[in-house]
């Protein structure tokens, strides 16, 4: 490698013990290309709601790839309409899920995906001589963050020793080419996907179950009283530039 730059190779490895404990060698872009350039696979990557899991993600060589193809196909598409091409962006982004053990190359991998997203994004919004939006950037951040998990997808655990839990961002009522688009967010464990166990629209796992927080009075000393009362959540439909405020609401019955 002498004298080239070493901007010219990338890094395909960080040291040689990480590679002993981890298995940790990241696959060239040049190869990354390839391999999703292969019948069926480069398909995929074109349609939108098709859905990529990486299981041992690392950086995120692959992840990022598919998330580049498919904000393409967005722009072909909905690059018409920067409404439509928020919307379908974001609904791209969340049919990407990746499962990484160490904690640096699982930050790293989110924050790759969000880059890509962000300057497709903000290029699209100059193109229309406007401004990105904080609930888009906020949806796309909250639609990684719980697409991307770390852990170990051997155990099926996340690094707090809790399952790892994936939500399906369901689409609702979806008119073919409608200008927005509704989801509904539903949580399942690895578990409960290779079980196929099936779950109501909306349900958290009861690994994120939300708890609702009830303020009691005490007439007699007018003393307030915090109780923790749980009552069963579930996910509402909300509009996919919405998803950043992870409305909720009480389950009756
Ligand atoms: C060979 S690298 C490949 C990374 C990425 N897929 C790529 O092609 O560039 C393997 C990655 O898997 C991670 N890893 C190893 N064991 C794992 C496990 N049990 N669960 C999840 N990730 C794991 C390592 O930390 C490493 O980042």
């Amino acid at each position: 490698m002498s004298g080239l730059s070493e901007s010219v190779y990338e890094k395909i490895i960080k040291s040689k013990k990480r590679v002993q404990n981890h298995g940790e060698v990241f696959t060239p872009k040049r190869i990354v290309k390839q391999m999703l350039d292969l019948p069926n696979i480069r398909e995929s990557c074109q349609n939108l709601t098709s859905t990529f899991l990486e299981p041992a993600a690392g950086e995120g060589a692959f992840l990022v790839e598919v998330l580049n193809r498919k904000m393409k196909m967005v722009v072909k598409n909905y690059g018409d309409d920067l409404i439509r091409y928020e919307n379908y962006s974001l609904l791209a982004l969340s049919t990407l899920y990746g499962v990484e053990l160490l904690e640096d190359n699982a930050q790293k991998c989110a924050m790759n995906m969000y880059q890509v997203y962000y300057e497709a994004y903000r290029h699209q919004a100059i193109e229309h001589g406007a401004k990105v939006k904080n609930k888009v950037l906020d949806s796309a951040k909250l639609i990684i963050s719980n697409n991307i998990a770390q852990g170990n997808f051997l155990t099926k655990l996340s690094a707090n020793g809790n399952p790892i839990v994936f939500s399906e961002w369901q689409l609702v009522n979806f008119r073919k080419d409608a200008k927005t688009i509704k989801i509904q967010r539903t949580e399942y464990t690895i578990e409960d996907i290779l079980d196929g166990t099936e779950k109501e629209r909306g349900e958290p796992s009861t690994h994120s179950v939300k708890v609702e927080q009830l303020q009691l009075f005490d007439f007699f000393d007018d003393e307030e009283i915090a109780e923790t009362v749980e009552k069963r959540m579930k996910y509402v439909p909300v509009k996919i530039t919405d998803v950043y405020k992870e409305e909720m609401e009480v389950v009756h019955g």
